[in-house]
C-alpha cells in the first residue's frame, strides 16, 4: 500500500510510521510526505531518511484550489491511502471525495471528547481521569469521522499539559502504524460509523 503522509510541523507520527516500516511492522511504502509549512522539523526526518517530500504552502491559498493541488501530487505518487500527522488545515469535501474512506487521522483525546485544537489542555482543564488518542477515517467534518483506534491515557494529579502530552503521543506512536496496518490487512469494514476488525486468523 502506497501511503501519502501529510504534515505542518514536528512529524513524530509520521516517523513512527517510517520506523515501522523499517522494522517490518507495517507493510506499505511512503510514495510521498506533503508538508503546508516550508519550515517544518518533519521535512527534515524526510531529507535524512531520502524519504520523497515536497513542500506545497497554504498561507493565503483558498481551501479548494489548496486542496486540488494536494490531491493531484497524491494521484502523481499513486497514493492508496492518505495518512494526517499533524496535518493543521481543514480539508474541503472534494478531497474527502477524492479517497473516499483513505483518509486517516490522529487526534491526541479520546473522540468524540475535546475534538479540535489543544486536546491535551481541553482534557486536563475539563478534568476527566481518562484520556487518550484515537485514529479515525477523515470526513468532511472536524474530527468527526469513524473511529478506527483508540488508546487510553490516564490523567495524573501531577499532570501539566507537557507530561501528558508526552504520554499520549508516546501511544499515538504505537497505535497509528497499528491502524494503517489493518487498512493494509484490509481487516477493516465500516458499518455507518462503526469500524468492524476482523480478528487475526490463527492456524
Ligand atoms: C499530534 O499530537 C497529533 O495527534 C495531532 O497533532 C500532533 C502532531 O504531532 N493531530 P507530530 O507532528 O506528529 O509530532
Amino acid at each position: 500500500m502506497r501511503l501519502g503522509i501529510l504534515i505542518s510541523g514536528r512529524g513524530s507520527n509520521f516517523e513512527a510510521i517510517a520506523n515501522a516500516i523499517s522494522r517490518r511492522k507495517l507493510d506499505a511504502e511512503i510514495a510521498i510526505v506533503i508538508c503546508n509549512r516550508p519550515n517544518a522539523g518533519g521535512l527534515d526526518f524526510a531529507r535524512e531518511r531520502g524519504i520523497p517530500m515536497r513542500v506545497i504552502e497554504s498561507r493565503g491559498m483558498e481551501r479548494e484550489a489548496y486542496d486540488k493541488l494536494v490531491i493531484d501530487e497524491l494521484r502523481t505518487h499513486e497514493v492508496d491511502l492518505v495518512c494526517l500527522a499533524g496535518f493543521m488545515r481543514l480539508l474541503s469535501a472534494s478531497f474527502v471525495h477524492a479517497f473516499p474512506n483513505r483518509v486517516l487521522n490522529i487526534h491526541p483525546s479520546l473522540l468524540p471528547a475535546f475534538p479540535g485544537l489543544d486536546a491535551q489542555r481541553q482534557a486536563l482543564e475539563y478534568g476527566v481521569r481518562i484520556t487518550g488518542c484515537t485514529v479515525h477515517v477523515v470526513d468532511e467534518f472536524l474530527d468527526s469521522g469513524p473511529i478506527l483506534v483508540q488508546s487510553a491515557v490516564p490523567v495524573l494529579d501531577t499532570d501539566t499539559v507537557e507530561t501528558l502530552s508526552a504520554r499520549i503521543l508516546a501511544q499515538e506512536h504505537a497505535i497509528y502504524p497499528k491502524a494503517i496496518q489493518l487498512m493494509v490487512e484490509r481487516r477493516i469494514t465500516l458499518q455507518g460509523r462503526r469500524a468492524m476488525i476482523r480478528e487475526d486468523e490463527v492456524d
